[in-house]
């Protein structure tokens, strides 16, 4: 069954009637600029057709419960009043948006809602972010708004930051809410300026799970945010007043002299990465996918090496997947420590490719992993 029909029928199921709208947003793969974008860096991410799906209906009482068919704890919160609930982990991230939205003087209504759909959790594939604009659309529609969809990603990320606590940077929700069907966003993180780059019509998007969900990922995270607010303090007190690690080039490197570890090769990741996502930019455009694979290898190799977020897992999957056959380029996707690896596949030979890679990938690491492609998703709509 469909996604949606399920998740329609199991809001019916819960709440004894039928729903009035059902949305959904879309999870992303980020096909290159890694831990660039709270860096005010540059990131070129894609949406997937994997979703996150709310199907909601107005209630009488003023009040937003949410189900969720990943978790077993319900929860529910006044319309009017949407931080006063303490609530379970997973609902934070709607709560979380109920939040922002008030505070942008959005009325919220009382609503039930169902929460759904095929996006994997913990993957690397952005399910928070779907959520929290699957979420804001349902709440939009409750209240007779409609924020246009940079606004919305704001709103999200907002939520995500300051509600949640997480301390992650604006591309997931700008993927899921902003992206184009058929192309891949680029976005400059600073200005938050974005292009719609088209993919060429003969590849497709391969995502390759290793299944492997590391505990450590949101400290670890946060541990990389530091140490880049603190190349960047060092750098301020050696004579370069910068505003980001953003402002340095390749070329800076070289003098970037006596910079202590880990600093010197967490800046040269990023400094590299956003060279690495201008240069994918240019090959998606120019139509030169031999130049991708050299780049996406560069990438893995730096966030494996210099930045240290990549898995035992992870570069197992990414030989085995380069080692498949139509495949034109492969890395890590996402945080990393686990996740996803991302792939550009040439149409046609997608059976091939992950029967391959799942053979390489079992082969080294005794696992399986698990495996779909996708065309470059549409955004998030009302
Ligand atoms: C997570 C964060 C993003 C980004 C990536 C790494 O997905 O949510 O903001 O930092 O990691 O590129």
């Amino acid at each position: 069954m469909e996604p949606m029909e399920t998740v329609m029928r199991s809001f019916a199921m819960r709440f004894g009637r039928a729903a009035s709208i059902v949305v959904r947003a879309p999870g992303r793969v980020n096909l290159i600029g890694e831990h660039t974008d709270y860096n005010d860096g540059l990131v070129l991410p894609a949406a997937v057709a994997r979703y996150v799906t709310i199907a909601a209906a107005p209630n009488a009482s003023g009040v937003i419960r949410l189900r969720s068919s990943f978790y077993d704890a319900p929860a529910e919160f006044p319309a009017e009043a949407p931080a006063s609930s303490s609530l379970p982990p997973w609902a934070r991230y709607p709560q979380g948006v109920a939040v922002a939205l008030s505070a942008r003087g959005v009325m919220l209504r009382g609503l039930d809602l169902t929460i759904g759909g095929d996006l994997p959790i913990g993957a690397g594939l952005s399910s928070s972010a779907a959520l929290e604009v699957a979420s804001a659309l349902v709440f939009e529609h409750g209240a007779g708004a409609a924020l246009s969809p940079r606004e919305r990603a704001l709103v999200c990320h907002e939520a995500e930051v300051s509600f949640v606590g997480v301390p992650s940077g604006i591309m997931d929700q700008f993927a899921s809410s902003l992206a184009r069907a058929g192309h891949a966003l680029f976005l400059d993180c600073r200005t938050l300026e974005t292009h719609h780059i088209p993919l060429p019509g003969g590849v497709v998007i391969a995502v390759c799970d290793t299944v492997m969900r590391r505990a450590i990922g949101h400290s670890a995270y946060a541990d990389r945010r530091r140490e880049c607010a603190e190349a960047l303090q060092w750098l301020r007190v050696h004579d370069r007043p910068l505003a980001s690690l953003r402002d340095l080039t390749v070329d800076d490197l070289a003098n970037a002299g006596d910079m202590p570890e880990p600093y010197v090769r967490r800046v040269r990741h990023v400094v590299t990465e956003n060279a690495r996502v201008i240069e994918s930019a240019r090959a998606l455009e120019g139509g030169d996918l031999a130049a991708l694979r050299e780049i996406f290898a560069a990438s893995h190799r730096s966030l494996r090496d210099d930045y240290e977020v990549s898995s035992r897992e992870l570069d197992a999957m990414v030989e085995a997947a380069v080692e498949a056959p139509g495949c034109l380029a492969a890395r890590m996707t996402g945080a990393g420590f686990g996740g996803a690896v991302v792939a550009l596949v040439s149409r046609g030979n997608e059976e091939p490719f992950f029967a391959e890679t799942a053979r390489g990938y079992r082969r080294r690491t005794g696992r399986e992993g698990t495996f779909f492609v996708s065309d470059a998703a549409e955004g998030a709509r009302p």
